[in-house]
């Protein structure tokens, strides 16, 4: 991202990297916000991986609002700033994406989320050599 803005006259104005409560990407965020670069959330239920729709602390920080886990994760990507498209194919899980902006998480609650945070990818990572060769088709070692 910084030699794509070094390097050319236009900053992208969104940067859609994989984030979601196993993956929290505050620095990256943060470095983003410096350059002017809006953060958007890849995959913000991490595809289901990890157990987050039954992950007992989304849990009950949904039941303490009466709310799903599916919401409390959108309105933890809202409040931090993250731009969020869920995607869904049922009509009433759709509705329940949309309806994320009357309920507010308290500190404390943004906190224990914090704490789920691993700092490694569900998916793949770019910076692994073995990964980046299997992307290429082709061996560097
Ligand atoms: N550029 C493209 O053409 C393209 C195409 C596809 C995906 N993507 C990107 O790929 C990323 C990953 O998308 P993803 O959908 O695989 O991962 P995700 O956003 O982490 O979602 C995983 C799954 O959660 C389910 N879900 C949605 N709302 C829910 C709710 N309220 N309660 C329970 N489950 C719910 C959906 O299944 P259901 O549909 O069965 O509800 C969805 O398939 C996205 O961020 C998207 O931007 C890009």
């Amino acid at each position: 991202m910084i030699d794509l803005i070094d390097h050319n006259e236009i900053v992208p104005a969104v940067n859609q990297i994989e984030t979601h409560p196993f993956h929290q990407r505050e620095a990256d965020q943060a470095l983003m916000r410096e350059r002017g670069v809006q953060i958007e959330s890849w995959g913000p239920f991490a595809e289901g991986r990890n157990n987050l729709f039954t992950d007992p602390v989304l849990s009950a920080i949904a039941e303490a609002h009466g709310k799903s886990v599916a919401q409390v994760v959108l309105r933890w990507l809202i409040q931090r700033d993250v731009v969020v498209i869920p995607k869904s194919v049922r009509p009433e899980r759709m509705a329940q994406n949309l309806d994320a902006f009357d309920f507010t998480l308290t500190e404390e609650q943004m906190g224990r989320i914090a704490a789920l945070d691993t700092g490694a990818s569900l998916f793949f990572d770019h910076r692994d050599p073995a990964m980046v060769s299997w992307l290429g088709g082709r061996r560097f070692d």
